[in-house]
Formats: structure tokens, C-alpha cells, sequence
């Protein structure tokens, strides 16, 4: 067999946020398959950079006040901080704000417009009056236009993985300041991908490159029809790349971010004098992205479509997994389960996440739930129970014995496990990590029988079994061997740990095929803990988020909430302790509703005119439309924050707020006062 040349990305992680769990099963999955590639003697890349464009970057740069350049360095050691935590071992590590990935972009640009693929017509893009910027993909939420799902981004929706325009969405809302956005006009720029649709149908339809259920999905959803055209540009301002034969305009976040797969190439090829094309335009170079199944739609049709022009390879292969849950439940930052790979860190080892991941992750597509407890029980009864036992209940003894200089009779455990060495093999290769580990565990249990059975205490206590001791340990402590190699993709450390042990480092999936005989043995140093459940619980407590105790509804209504069930102090714990001095700058006022009028532009505004007593009125607009009618609200008291500086809205000033609870649509309930307070009293 000759070694392959495999280059393999991981999906390059957004600058606007930092990585937690549900990250990390994508980057676990991609390290451990390329790990197996190279110890299986593959010539294997790894390559993953920092997607730093996009209006997203630009906002919050804006709000933290200073320049991207310097927010995006930050998130960038931050990412490779986390990954490097778990052990995620790239090869190179770039960002999309280079002058390869530029220059690439350019290049392939050209190529487009070559192909007579670029188009350029007006279109209404949605903008924000309030925050004074066009508001693109994620800044815009709303119903999905194609399967109703309310909640979704303005680009694709979770729900059904359809793409779309943000001005496609039904009711859309700014999430930068809650206002209606109104369209305005610009010209864009997009590649008429319908061109390539017979490529596309035949690349996706081989059978070669995708997962059965992704060829089938983008026939059923998308190769039926016509394929849209794709807006791949975004008038000033925009944090990106100017487009150099548009001036004003700039390039989507979306179509530089897959070219940082072949730019961060490019920066390892040059440090490493190697060449560009050997790896994006030769047909001896397999490539292998890894992504999430909500990006699906632009590495299964635009990036191949994008890559196809240009004339650079094809991905041989994109593997496509699903998403994480946990404990049954979306993550939500609400109940602590949204855990950032740092906050995990500080508790717990990232070993025990790597096997739990290497545990669930199959070949598909489906979701993989993280059960905490199911989490503790598996590393305690796997890893440390089958795996660090051998070597915990041997190598003690064998330390002043070193190994037999023959490996000794066995009864055929380490022939019959190096045979199932090639069964472990595949099942990495074609991602059934679930498979590999559940046929690892069964090795290590016929072992675990054999220290049972030959009982090294019994027999280290006896001075005329010393030579059997040490035939025993041999045994024992190459089987611990052989399951080390079969789990380095996963434990990388425990591999190294027993190669500290055992005084031969593990380097190939083939030292699993020969035992080790004659070496000395090191001292025992402790391989790795049970997982103690209360670290489990601080992690979980650490990721718990502060959340305000009223809910302010006239500045920024919460969009599409759904009510969390349970005891609702758990979801919004208390926050920290105030005085009585901070408590009266906060001036609460009752305050009569004389007029409550709907806002037509707002979906889930209405206005309330409230009176504090006399000629003393106020104008307030609250999301409360979905709870109240007008008549409802008419007439009736609330509790008021008076002296909330005024806001300007588009529809108004709003001068103040109304106090209520609730996660806002339907579930909002407003601050009532018994009979007899009257407008004006102030709360204390
Ligand atoms: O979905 C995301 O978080 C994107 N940042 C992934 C980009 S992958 C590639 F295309 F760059
Ligand atoms: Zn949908």
C-alpha cells in the first residue's frame, strides 16, 4: 500500500466568540482522525484558521471600542489557547485576514469573472436606522421563510439548513437594537452558481464525496430546482476585503472564509518550502474537510462550485457531523450546559472529553448528547477501570523486574488482539469511532480476565513465583501497550505516558503488532484520575450566567425566547448583592397607562402614553404586544423605571421602562400594584 497525502481541514472557528463543547466535537473528531492517519504512516496536514470577517466583528469591535485588528489577535490566542488544551493538534494555524488569503481571493476572483460566472444587479438589503448600518446574516433574526421555524439568522436556518437572504426572513427584527430594519438599495455582486448545476449534480451525486444522507438531502432541498444565485458582496461598512474591481464593495465573510482553507496552506508551504499546488491542484493530494451540518449548503454546492472555476482540487471528501446536546437538552448558557473549553479546563482533565467524544461519534450525521452522568461513568468504568488498570495493577511489580527477555505464552491474547488492529483501523477511517473504542474495550476486558486470573499480588508476595510475576507483568503490561496504540489517536498522552513507562515511545499503529520484550520499566507514575463528580459540578456552576432580575423591555425586546420550564430562580439566579445606595438610583415609579396604541412598523412593540401623576406623561414603547391587547393595557398601572435615560427608537423617544418578568412573545407579565397606590409613588 503507498501512503497517502491527505490534507484535512476543520471548520475555521468564527473570531466573534469563544470555543466551547459544542465546538470541540468537530475539532476532537478531525484531530483524532488525523492523528490515526499519521501513525498509520500518511502523509496528513492539518490546517484550521481563525474566520475573522463580517459585519459581526466590525459591531463588536465598534462597541468594545477598538479596532478589529486587535479584537480579532485576542479571539485568535484565545482559539489556539483552547485547542491547544485538548490536545488539537494543527499543523498550521492562520487567519483569513492574511495577504494569502487576499491575494487568493483576488485570484480566484478573476477566475470567476473569467468563467463569466460573477453578476452585479441592485438589490434591498436590510438596515438598521437605528444602529446606521446595513444589517446582514446574522445581525437579523426572524421566520424562516421555508419552514416557518421562528428564531433564525437572516442566512440559514437551523431548523431546515435552507439559505436565504435576510430580507427573505418573515418578520425580522435588528438583534443590534431591536428595531425594525427597513431595505434600502445597493448594487452586489454574485456568482450565478445555476452554471455549474450539472457539475454540481454529478460531484454530489457520485457517491464518492458525501455522506448518503447529504447527497440525498441536496437533491431533495436544493438540485430540483434551479440553484440561486449567491450574494457574495456587501457594500461599505464592512469588516473584509475591499474587492479590488468594486470599490465600496467588500467580499462576504462567507466567500473569503472556506479560501482560508488553501491561504493557511499556503503560509505552512511557506515556512516548510513546499509548494501550493502540490497540495490544492494535484490529484495526489486528498482533501478532507470536516464541518458541522449547518454549514452543509456552502461546502457541498458553493465551495466546490468556487473551487471547480478556479480550477483547484475538489474536496475528496467532506464529513458532515451533528450536532451536541447535553443531557438531552440544547446547550443553554441559562441552565450552565453552554461549557467553554476553558471553563471545562480549569476543572477537568481533556482526556476524559476526548474518549467520551471518541465514544458517542459515529459515522452519520446525527446529534451526540453529552449525559453527564453517563460522562462520569465511562471514563471511571472504560479508562480508568479497564484501560489504566492493567498498567496500575503492574507495574509496580514489574519495575524492578523489567520485562522477559521472550514474550511469554499468553493463551493467544496479544496475537488475537494485534488481528483485530486492522478491524480498530477502519472503523477510524471511516469515522465509526463509537465502533473502534467498543472493539478497544473489548480487548481490554479479556485482559482485565487475565490479571484477574493469574492475581500479580498474590503471586509478588510468593518468592519462588518471582519469574512467573515477571511473565505475568510482561503480559499484562504489553496488552496495556497494545490497547495504548489503539487509543492514541484519542489519549495522544496516555500513548506517550506508556512509552515513558515502557521506555519505547509509541510512534505507529504497527507497534501494536509486535510485544516488547528485555526493556527495563519505569517507575509508575499515576496515569490518569477518576473523574471526581463534584468537578463536574463546579464546571457546571462556573458556567452558569448572571442574569438581570427585570426584564427590560423597552430597549431591546427579546426576540422569539422560548419559556425555560423548572424552577425559574435555577434559570436566573440572583445577581450579586447590591446596596441600598445602588438601589435608589434605580427610580421606580407606579404610572397609569392612558393610551396604548400599536406601532405598525413593530411587530412586537406598542406605545404607551403613562401618566405619573398630572400633567406629568411619559411615552414608553414595550414588546409587549404578544401578551396584551390595548385594551388590556389601557387604563391599567404599572410599575415604571422613571429615571432610564430616554432612548430614541425609530418610531420615537422612549422615555423609560416597564417593569416585568418573563422571557418575553406571549410569556411577559407585567409588574401589577394593589388598589390604592397611585401614579407617581415612587417604590421603595
Ligand atoms: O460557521 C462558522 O462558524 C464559520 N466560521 C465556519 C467557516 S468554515 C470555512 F468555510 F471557513
Ligand atoms: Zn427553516
Amino acid at each position: 500500500m503507498t501512503d497517502r497525502k491527505l490534507l484535512v481541514t476543520a471548520a475555521l472557528p468564527y473570531a466573534n466568540g469563544h470555543i466551547h463543547l459544542g465546538h470541540l466535537v468537530e475539532y476532537i473528531q478531525t484531530d483524532i482522525w488525523v492523528r490515526f492517519q499519521k501513525m498509520r504512516g500518511n502523509q496528513c496536514l492539518f490546517v484550521c484558521a481563525d474566520d475573522t470577517h463580517g459585519t459581526a466583528i466590525m459591531i463588536r469591535a465598534r462597541q468594545e471600542g477598538r479596532p478589529e485588528s486587535e479584537l480579532i489577535a485576542d479571539m485568535q490566542a484565545a482559539h489556539q489557547r483552547d485547542f491547544a488544551g485538548f490536545g488539537v493538534a494543527f499543523d498550521h494555524y492562520g487567519s483569513t485576514n492574511s495577504s494569502e488569503n487576499f491575494d487568493l481571493c483576488k485570484e480566484i476572483w478573476q477566475s470567476l469573472r473569467a468563467a463569466d460566472l460573477i453578476a452585479e444587479r441592485d438589490v434591498e438589503q436590510l438596515f438598521d436606522p437605528v444602529a446606521g448600518t446595513f444589517l446582514a446574516d446574522r445581525f437579523v433574526k426572524g421566520t424562516c421563510p421555508i419552514c416557518k421555524a421562528d428564531d433564525q439568522y437572516g442566512d440559514n436556518c437551523s431548523k431546515c439548513s435552507a439559505t436565504y437572504a435576510p430580507t427573505d426572513l418573515i418578520d425580522p427584527v435588528s438583534t443590534l437594537s431591536g428595531a425594525t430594519p427597513v431595505t434600502k438599495s445597493a448594487s452586489h455582486l454574485f456568482v450565478q452558481l445555476e452554471k455549474q448545476h450539472a457539475f454540481l449534480e454529478e460531484w454530489t451525486q457520485s457517491g464518492k464525496h458525501l455522506q448518503s444522507e447529504v447527497a440525498n438531502y441536496l437533491k431533495g432541498h436544493f438540485l430540483g430546482n434551479p440553484l440561486r444565485d449567491w450574494d457574495v458582496s456587501r457594500p461599505a461598512p464592512y469588516f473584509g476585503f475591499e474587492i479590488p474591481d468594486s470599490p465600496n464593495n467588500f467580499w462576504y465573510v462567507w466567500f473569503d472564509a472556506p479560501i482560508g482553507y488553501i491561504a493557511s496552506t499556503w503560509q505552512w508551504c511557506k515556512q516548510n518550502h513546499e509548494s501550493l499546488a502540490d497540495w490544492w491542484r494535484s490529484d495526489n493530494t486528498e482533501i478532507h474537510h470536516f464541518i458541522g451540518k449547518d454549514i452543509t449548503y456552502f461546502h457541498t454546492l458553493f465551495w466546490p462550485g468556487v473551487l471547480k472555476a478556479a480550477g483547484y482540487s475538489l474536496p475528496q471528501f467532506v464529513h458532515i457531523h451533528g450536532f451536541l446536546t447535553v443531557n438531552g437538552e440544547k446547550m443553554s448558557k441559562r441552565g450552565g450546559t453552554q461549557f467553554q473549553a476553558s471553563t471545562y479546563l480549569k476543572h477537568l482533565d481533556p482526556a476524559y472529553l476526548r474518549y467520551y467524544y471518541a465514544s458517542k461519534l459515529g459515522p452519520r450525521l446525527d446529534d451526540i448528547d453529552m449525559n453527564l452522568s453517563e460522562f462520569i461513568n465511562k471514563i471511571d468504568s472504560d479508562l480508568v477501570g479497564k484501560v489504566i488498570n492493567l498498567a496500575s495493577r503492574t507495574a509496580r511489580f514489574a519495575e524492578p523486574l523489567g520485562l522477559s527477555v521472550e514474550y511469554p505464552h499468553d493463551g493467544g491474547l496479544f496475537d488475537a488482539g494485534a488481528a483485530v488492529g486492522e478491524r480498530i483501523a477502519q472503523a477510524y477511517e471511516q469515522l465509526d469511532y463509537s465502533r473502534a473504542m467498543r472493539l478497544i474495550m473489548e480487548l481490554a476486558d479479556q485482559a482485565n480476565a487475565f490479571v484477574e486470573n493469574s492475581a500479580p499480588w498474590t503471586l509478588k508476595k510468593d518468592p519462588n513465583q518471582q519469574i512467573r510475576l515477571q511473565e505475568v507483568c510482561t503480559i499484562v503490561l504489553n496488552l496495556f501497550r497494545q490497547l495504548c496504540v489503539y487509543l492514541a489517536p484519542v489519549l495522544p498522552r496516555l500513548a506517550q505516558q506508556c512509552g515513558q513507562l515502557l521506555q519505547l515511545e509509541i510512534c505507529h499503529w504497527n507497534d501494536s503488532q509486535t510485544p516488547l520484550v528485555g526493556t527495563a520499566v519505569s517507575k509508575f507514575e499515576h496515569l490518569l484520575q477518576r473523574i471526581a463528580p463534584e468537578k463536574v459540578q463546579a464546571m457546571i456552576e462556573d458556567s452558569k450566567e448572571i442574569q438581570p432580575t427585570t426584564t427590560e423591555i423597552a430597549v431591546t425586546p427579546q426576540i422569539g425566547t422560548t419559556a425555560d420550564s423548572g424552577d425559574a430562580l435555577l434559570q436566573e439566579p440572583l445577581v450579586p448583592t447590591c446596596t441600598i445606595d445602588d438601589f435608589t438610583k434605580v427610580d421606580m415609579r407606579v404610572a397609569r397607562i392612558i393610551k396604548a396604541e400599536e406601532v405598525p412598523e413593530a411587530k412586537k412593540l406598542v406605545k404607551l402614553t403613562v401618566s405619573l401623576g398630572g400633567e406629568n406623561t411619559r411615552t414608553l414603547f414595550a414588546g409587549i404586544k404578544a401578551a396584551y391587547t390595548l385594551d388590556q393595557l389601557q387604563g391599567r398601572l404599572v410599575v415604571i423605571v422613571a429615571n432610564l435615560q430616554p432612548r430614541q427608537m425609530k418610531f420615537g423617544l422612549s422615555e423609560g421602562m416597564v417593569t416585568a418578568v418573563g422571557p418575553g412573545g406571549t410569556e411577559v407579565f407585567l409588574l401589577g400594584i394593589d388598589s390604592g397606590a397611585v401614579p407617581g409613588q415612587r417604590v421603595h
